[in-house]
């Protein structure tokens, strides 16, 4: 439990660090990789997000889903209280990210999820699924845009049992 917190803090620590250096270099190139608005105006979903105050690629990812359509309320709990909020939630420490966000009829998204993706999953409410995850933090993905660097990752799909499956793979040419 405690090394899930450090290991969360760590990342998010690494991250800011990274991006403050990716900023400096290609700060406009994140800015519009970021804020992609979708074709399609949605209806307007709200998302409590629990983050840590100084967690610069969460901020991100925020602004991104704001982007998108999606309201938005923080919360800052401190570490122990984030790490309740996952554990109440269902999320396992091997899905676990940086952010929180949790949706008004309870569904939860952890870490940089890519906002069209939860306007499908809010579209589709797959039977037995309690949310998304995206777990770590992949380059390239919302909020952890680094220049032109990308991860492929994996947005899952998590199940009221604890298991999960792929809900959509995010490639390298995106
Ligand atoms: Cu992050
Ligand atoms: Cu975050």
């Amino acid at each position: 439990m405690k090394l899930t917190v450090l290991n969360a803090k760590w990342l998010c620590a690494v991250a800011l660090l990274i991006s403050i250096a990716a900023c400096s270099e290609n700060a406009d190139v994140a800015r519009t990789a970021s804020v992609t608005p979708s074709e399609t105006p949605i209806e307007k979903v709200a998302l409590d997000v629990y983050k840590s105050p100084t967690c610069g690629c969460c901020e991100k990812w925020v602004d991104h889903v704001e982007a998108n359509g999606f309201h938005t309320e923080i919360h800052h709990p401190d570490a122990a209280g984030l790490n309740r909020v996952k554990s109440n939630n269902g999320i396992a420490a091997h899905y676990q990210s940086c952010h929180t966000a949790i949706s008004a009829d309870g569904y939860v998204f952890e870490g940089h999820i890519p906002a069209p993706t939860i306007e499908r999953f809010l579209l589709e409410k797959p039977p037995s699924a309690i949310g998304l995850a995206v777990p770590g933090m992949p380059v390239g993905s919302p909020g952890m845009e680094m220049g032109k660097r990308r991860d492929a990752y994996d947005v899952l799909l998590l199940k009221k049992d604890g298991s999960s499956e792929v809900y959509e793979r995010m490639g390298t040419d995106l």
